[in-house]
Order: C-alpha cells, then sequence, then structure tokens
C-alpha cells in the first residue's frame, strides 16, 4: 500500500536506502563477509565472458554492472538489449555465463534469449526482485534483489538493488580469483543507503529544479561520462516515460558529434559530474553547450563540486556513484511529471511488465 504517499512511485523511491540496508543484511555471513551461494560463485569465475542480457531500465543497471566486473574482477563482460540478442547473437567466447536482469522476471523478450542459450548449454543466472518468476525458475541460479513490491510502472528502487547486487558479486568474484581488494562493498553499500537519505529531505529543491528546468520544455539532454553516462541513459528514460518531455542521455564527448545542433536558446542540459577522472572534460562539454544557449542544470559529487553547480551531492565510493546520482534524477522526472499532470504510477502506453515479445 502507498500509506501517506500521493503515489507508489515516490514512496518507491524514498524506499531505497532500506532496500539497500536490506541488500547488505542478506549478502552478509556472520564474519561480515559476503554471503553467496557457492554455485553461484563457481559459475561466475568459471565464465571467460560474462553476457549481460536486460531491457530498459533492467539494461542500463546492467551497464553499471559490466563496469563493476571488468574493473573489479577483471572478468570481461558485454551487456545487450534482449530483444536484440534475441534475433542477432553476437560470437560467443568459449566458457560464458548469462547474467538476466529483470525486475519482474517475465519479460519475454528476455525469455526468449534464456531459451535458446540453454539450448546452446550454457549456464544461466537471474538477478530478479521475483524469486519465483518464469526468468528466475528457468535460470540454473537466481540471485534476489530483496527490493520488495515495485508497483509503479517507472522501475527506481529495483535498479538501484540491481546495481549494488551487482557490486557485491563484482568484489566477490575477485576475491575468489585472489584479486587483492581495498573495497569493502558491505561497508561501502551502507555509506551509500545514508547518502541517498539526504534526498528524502531534499525533495523541495528538486521539485525547484523541475520547476526551473522542465516546467515548458519540449526536450532536454542528459550528459555525462564513464558511470555518469549510464546514468544519464536512465535519467532520460525515467523523463520520457513519465513526463513525455523528449529526453536523450548522451556521453559528454559525444554530443559536438551531432546531437549539439539541437541545442537552443534555453533547452535544459542535465550534467553529472561524479567522476573525478573526467571531471574538467565533462565541464568542457557543458562549456560547450552553455555557448550555444542551453540552460545548464550541473548535479555534482562532493570532490568533483564546482561553484556554481545546482546539486552536490555526498561523496560515494567511485563504483557506487549511481546507485546515488540516479536519485536526484528520479525525483526531478517525478516532479515534471506531476507539474505535467501526468499518470505518474501508470504511463500512457506502457505496462509494468512486457510479457509479449
Ligand atoms: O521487469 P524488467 O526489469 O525485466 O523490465 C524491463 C523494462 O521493461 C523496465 O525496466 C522498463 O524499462 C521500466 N518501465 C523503466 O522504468
Amino acid at each position: 500500500e502507498k500509506g501517506t504517499y500521493p503515489h507508489y512511485m515516490l514512496k518507491e523511491i524514498d524506499e531505497q536506502p532500506f532496500v539497500i540496508r536490506n541488500i547488505i543484511s542478506k549478502y552478509k555471513d556472520e564474519n561480515e563477509n559476503i554471503k553467496l551461494d557457492e554455485d553461484v560463485r563457481t559459475a561466475v569465475t568459471q565464465a571467460d565472458r560474462i553476457y549481460i542480457i536486460a531491457a530498459g531500465t533492467s539494461y542500463h543497471a546492467g551497464l553499471v554492472g559490466k563496469e563493476m566486473i571488468e574493473k573489479i574482477a577483471g572478468i570481461p563482460v558485454e551487456t545487450h538489449i534482449a530483444s536484440e540478442f534475441l534475433y542477432n547473437m553476437p560470437l560467443l567466447s568459449e566458457k560464458p555465463l548469462f547474467i538476466f536482469i529483470s525486475q519482474s522476471g517475465e519479460t519475454a523478450d528476455l525469455r526468449g534469449v534464456l531459451v535458446n542459450v540453454k539450448k546452446l548449454g550454457h549456464p544461466t543466472l537471474t538477478v530478479t526482485n521475483v524469486p519465483g518468476s518464469t526468468l528466475s525458475r528457468e535460470a540454473e541460479y537466481t540471485l534476489h534483489t530483496h527490493a520488495g513490491p515495485e508497483i509503479a510502472v517507472a522501475s527506481t528502487k529495483a535498479y538501484t538493488a540491481q546495481m549494488a547486487v551487482f557490486a557485491i558479486l563484482a568484489v566477490d568474484a575477485a576475491q575468489k580469483r585472489g584479486v587483492t581488494m581495498e573495497f569493502n562493498p558491505l561497508q561501502e553499500l551502507a555509506i551509500v543507503a545514508n547518502a541517498m537519505e539526504i534526498f528524502t529531505e531534499r525533495k523541495e529543491e528538486l521539485e525547484q529544479v523541475a520547476r526551473d528546468f522542465l516546467s515548458t520544455t519540449r526536450n532536454c539532454f542528459f550528459i555525462g561520462r564513464a558511470l555518469d553516462y549510464h546514468v544519464c541513459q536512465e535519467g532520460a528514460l525515467k523523463l520520457k516515460e513519465i513526463s513525455y518531455i523528449q529526453a536523450e542521455g548522451f556521453a559528454g564527448g559525444e554530443l559536438k558529434h551531432g546531437t549539439i545542433a539541437l541545442i537552443e536558446d534555453g533547452t535544459p542540459v542535465i550534467g553529472l559530474a561524479t567522476q573525478p577522472a573526467v571531471n574538467l572534460n565533462i565541464r568542457g562539454n557543458m562549456k560547450e553547450v552553455v555557448a550555444r544557449g542551453a540552460n545548464p542544470c550541473m548535479i555534482s559529487m562532493e570532490g568533483c563540486e564546482d561553484e556554481g553547480d545546482t546539486l552536490v551531492i555526498p561523496r560515494v565510493h567511485e563504483y557506487l556513484t549511481p546507485l546515488v546520482s540516479v536519485l536526484p534524477m528520479q525525483l526531478i522526472s517525478y516532479y515534471a511529471a506531476l507539474h505535467r499532470d501526468c499518470d505518474v504510477d501508470k504511463p500512457r502506453n506502457l505496462a509494468k511488465s512486457v510479457t509479449v515479445e
């Protein structure tokens, strides 16, 4: 039930710190180490390449999951859109592991791929919020995202939960492969949960941002680099899906190769700057759009902040920034949709789970 909340989406956004703490407790053993099924551990570390298959927001979580597994565990990963992979399968490695990410566990495009790769004899793992679901039952292994029921069509807490599970999976695989690790995901996720919490207090600020930047616009761009780029793709999807504002998430450096032609006087551009290694670059990209008349909204993280940023979010571990930086994007989308009188929880033309191809 949504209780005192006007919409499920807002309730589910607010639940994210609790979900992360829940995940920590479910994936921690009595010695404070990562608790994971030994079979899953073996399947991940024996793979010579991991293929992540997903759709929509779960695909965006998969893009972040790839970065985590490659950078932390050193296993090559490809993330694919399920409906593309289904009819256009790339060359596979010798010992692939397939990971399906799905909040509902019922998405037909994923199921098609699952059936095909099982026929080829490859191991399969589903990361889902619904353990009894089709994709969970039909895959060899399941990891539960423990986010609780997600009712709003726009996925919020499932996305951050999926990324949290990938961080744990990546570090576990690294440990199993003997990579020495400074990064304790269970501790760092606790810091993430605290950082998320500040947004329950800062909603008015985000409502104002939505008012200032999005109340009359027809379109909006999100730009970021590295992990921020993937969060921008998710931010744009959230905004289009519930507010019907045309939005795109771009890699900051790619704009000048065409898209910058769309920037006009007053076009809102939401920039994300949480990655120290590319901070100067994304700020340079923002200057380029401002010079063409854009209305800039910079969201940064402590350590990357600059005077004039619209919002500075608390610092968390570099690999986990998407789990926090997506919250302002979710809230901005929520308020933009409200201001435009859109049906936040049930946007037009969409269903919560897409069980047809
Ligand atoms: O249940 P799934 O995670 O498999 O669903 C995938 C997409 O349909 C879903 O993420 C969709 O993009 C959401 N409406 C996004 O908010």
